[in-house]
């Protein structure tokens, strides 16, 4: 039986590989995707998932729109990285698909609430804001959701939007604290192990040489990339959020250790930083999967053989 997920997302570039990744997997049933305000504004993360669900030929999916700021703070976008419109790097046709007409958080609500104790994972690859949200409103659900598979955060590599945090957590510490504190089986993969992830030209070229999908994300990576090899003067850009639906399909591709993360939400200095108890030298309760490493070639020879089915 496929495995039935809930893709919680801003697209943003490597979001829609993810995206693709899920939808091109036979193993994994997506019982929805919900957009949620981060890389750019929820108008436009909820028009670029249905782009990407579009160019995928999944016509069938179902968008939903959730929320437009974060808990308690004013939100802060990504155009520096992903482009004004989010999905920079090729002009892809307005989506005709429909969206829902149900709020993002009814539809999480709804469908664990529907769906069998423990038979649905949700993978949030933005801004916690729509998974807390719906926590606080229904929380019935939490016993519900069989695990959370999630990008964010950061140890080793400390942060990418501030001194000490990365972006998804920064954007809404709040939601973040939520969900790390809710006591839901957590795998966290923060920037550590993204940043192993990298493009390469022979990696791009692999993609490019696809056909029309292939050639997307080329394009897509080819923009989005610039960034990163500016500000790290690395050779390419982590393909961060792909790393979600990769360990759901091959797990054996990452190692990491389940250990203590807890949310910074009150000091300006270290918002949103994920301190992680790595070396264990606190008491806390290990309530996360954190994971540090991935072997990066079987990482985009899985990527690129599934793109090939799109
Ligand atoms: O810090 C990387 C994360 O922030 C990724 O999910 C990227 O899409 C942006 O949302
Ligand atoms: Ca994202």
């Amino acid at each position: 039986m496929p495995r039935k997920i809930i893709i919680d997302t801003d697209p943003g570039q490597d979001d829609a590989v993810a995206i693709l990744l899920a939808l091109a997997s036979p193993e994994l049933e997506v019982l929805g995707i919900t957009c949620v305000a981060g890389n750019v504004p929820l108008a436009l993360t909820a028009i670029n998932a249905r782009k990407v669900c579009e160019l995928a030929g999944r016509r069938d999916v179902k968008v939903f729109a959730g929320c437009d700021r974060p808990l308690a703070r004013a939100l802060v976008t990504a155009e520096y990285v992903h482009g004004k419109t989010g999905l920079d790097g090729i002009d892809l046709p307005a989506p005709e698909m429909p969206l829902q007409k149900a709020h993002a958080v009814d539809f999480l609500i709804d469908t664990l609430r529907a769906e069998a104790p423990g038979s649905v994972t949700l993978v949030p690859i933005g801004p916690l804001t729509n998974i807390a949200t719906a926590m606080r409103k229904a929380p019935d659900i939490v016993a519900r959701i069989g695990q959370i598979v999630l990008m964010g955060g950061a140890y080793f590599e400390v942060g990418n939007v501030t001194p000490a945090a990365e972006f998804n957590i920064y954007v809404d510490p709040e939601a973040a604290e939520i969900v790390f504190k809710s006591g839901v089986d957590l795998v966290v993969m923060p920037l550590d192990v993204t940043h192993k992830a990298l493009t390469t030209r022979p990696r791009i070229e692999a993609f490019r040489a696809l056909g029309r999908v292939g050639e997307v994300v080329a394009s897509w990576t080819d923009f989005f990339e610039r960034f990163d090899m500016e500000k790290y003067g690395s050779e390419g850009a982590p393909l961060h959020d792909p790393c979600t639906i990769a360990w759901l399909l091959d797990p054996s591709l990452f190692t990491g250790r389940r250990i203590n993360v807890e949310i910074e939400t009150r000091s300006e200095l270290t918002l949103g930083m994920t301190v992680a108890d790595w070396w264990g030298v606190t008491t806390r309760a290990p309530n996360a999967y954190f994971v540090g490493d991935i072997d990066a070639d079987r990482f985009y020879a899985l990527l690129t053989e599934r793109l090939a089915r799109l």
